[in-house]
């Protein structure tokens, strides 16, 4: 989508659509919105008496303009009460408000970027992100694999109007860092929604040699041998069922002059979650190919840090295997042995994300990185706690979990954190092993953490859990059926957080 910021005049613009926000509760109509209604005959202010329209968050109305503007369209979307208002309401009224008009076939949008709250500030560049991010993740859609174009509207050009030119240059700042996040974040979405057969680790590993490539970064992909030589047993393991071959991929960006690793990202890059031996039920296995939801989130978030040139330093760390039921493939009962030297009991091979973990979070550890910070679809208990609408964040570090749960606060991606109680250890001690990969005394999710911080020795570590995060079935806000690319833009603000003023 093409983006250009511009001031002018409202009534004169040609475009498709004119998009302008109303808060709820107000009487009076806004400056632009007045000249509008007038324009068009009072239909916005008669609505408004009749109460046919109040502001409401999430109310979107669209009035064609007969003529009587260049614009086709005026849409007028709701922001909720001023005193409730916060920037992710705008990012989901406008993406909510663009996929109402490529309905109506609008192709090219404009948005009056300017959003008065009283009291509160929010500074135009802000305003402009928030925007620019609502639209293009609102129209993401995946499409790729329909051979003929069914009745489809491709939102090609969004506009942002500024209030008046001195804010242009502002406004250019604040949307082109939105394009960067929102970019990178489809990104993440179209990795997951690629089907396994398409994404195979191999793939997965091209994809991370494009986004170094693209963006100048120093790459290493680790094959099948090297892991050998490492001794990465565990993930060796699971790749044993599986005629892909796995690989680690592991990217580093220099933000600032130094050879240390402030931030390592780490993610779960499991293609497809068969199970493997301990099968999975047949009912919505389809959506384990978003297993690797964490791995694409890792990669897009740090092509972005890269973009937005953050000071800081970040490697991203994606271990990719397929997990799948074989003659080769690992059995309940096999013991492993990690690259820290662990041994790991098999009670369930469908636990392989820790696996796979625990040599990519053993091998950055040697790094001696400041911080390490893992994503992964890891654990349905996860869903069972928290839902569809939470990511999970637990660690061995409080602060480094506050700052998550901060820019989790800043970008709107909703994370809490669950306790990583000590006495949860013993679920996952082993009779034949030093450990065991699968408890089963309940609080699944939090074993599963206690599991992965066995391999971070005392590094500052923070694991998110988002299992019930990265795939929706549902239309709703700026997420779309499918992946969502959660936590893409909070490991960016994060990161952005690290660095270097
Ligand atoms: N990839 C799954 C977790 C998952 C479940 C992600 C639902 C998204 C939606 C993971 O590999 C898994 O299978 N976990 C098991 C662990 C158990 C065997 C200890 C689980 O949660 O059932
Ligand atoms: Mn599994
Ligand atoms: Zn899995």
């Amino acid at each position: 989508m093409d983006i250009k910021i511009i001031s002018g005049e409202i009534t004169k613009l040609e475009t498709g659509a004119v998009v302008l926000g109303m808060f709820e509760g107000g009487k009076a109509l806004g400056h632009e919105l007045g000249i509008l209604n007038r324009k068009l005959g009072r239909v916005i202010s008669t609505a408004l008496e009749n109460e046919e329209i109040k502001g409401k968050a999430g109310e979107i109305n669209i009035y064609n303009s007969l003529g009587r503007i260049p614009a086709k369209y005026v849409a007028v979307v709701g922001l909720g009460k001023k005193e409730d208002f916060k920037l992710d309401n705008l990012r989901a009224a406008l993406a909510e408000c663009c996929r109402a008009l490529r309905q109506k076939k609008v192709s090219d949008i404009t948005v009056l970027t300017k959003f008065r709250v009283g009291g509160r500030r929010f500074s135009a560049q802000d305003y402009a992100q928030v925007v620019t991010e609502g639209a293009v993740l609102g129209l993401y859609a995946f499409r790729k694999y329909f051979t003929k174009e069914n009745d489809f509207t491709e939102a090609k050009k969004l506009t942002l109007l500024a209030p008046k030119a001195e804010l242009v240059s502002e406004i250019k700042k604040g949307s082109a860092k939105g394009k960067i996040i929102a970019d990178a974040v489809c990104m993440a979405r179209d990795m997951i929604n690629e089907p396994a057969n398409y994404l195979t680790p191999a793939v997965m590993a091209e994809i991370g040699r494009k986004i170094a490539a693209d963006n100048n970064l120093e790459i290493t992909v680790l094959e099948r041998e090297d892991m050998q030589e490492l001794g990465m047993g565990a993930l060796l393991g699971v790749a044993l069922g599986s005629v892909q071959p796995p690989k680690m991929i592991i990217i580093n960006y220099k933000g600032r002059k130094s050879n240390e690793i402030d931030l390592a990202l780490v993610g779960k890059g499991i293609t497809f979650d068969t199970g493997g031996i301990s099968l999975k039920t047949a009912t919505g296995m389809e959506e384990m190919k978003s297993d690797m939801s964490g791995g694409a989130s890792v990669l897009a978030a740090i092509s972005a840090i890269a973009q937005l040139k953050l000071k800081t330093n970040v490697t991203a760390v994606v271990p990719t295997v397929e997990n799948m039921p074989d003659g080769a493939a690992i059995r309940p009962s096999d013991v492993l042995k990690a690259l820290t030297g662990k041994t790991i009991e098999i009670i369930s091979t469908d636990a392989e994300g820790r696996l796979i973990l625990a040599d990519a979070l053993g091998h950055i550890n040697n790094s001696k990185p400041k911080a390490i910070v893992d994503v992964a679809t890891l654990t349905g208990a996860c869903v069972v706690a928290l839902g569809k609408q939470c990511t999970g964040v637990m660690g061995n570090n409080q602060s480094l979990v506050d700052k998550i749960i901060e820019s989790g606060v800043t970008t709107g991606e909703a994370i809490w954190q669950l306790p990583l109680f000590e006495d949860y250890r013993e679920n996952i001690k082993s009779d034949v092993a030093d450990i065991k990969n699968a408890g089963s005394k309940g609080a699944g999710t939090i074993t599963a953490a206690l599991f992965l911080s066995e391999f971070v020795g005392d590094t500052p570590w923070a694991h998110l859990d988002i299992a019930g995060t990265a795939f929706t079935d549902a239309k709703k806000k700026y997420n779309v059926k499918g992946g969502t690319g959660v936590p893409v833009r909070t490991l960016v603000d994060l990161a952005a957080k690290m660095s270097a003023k």
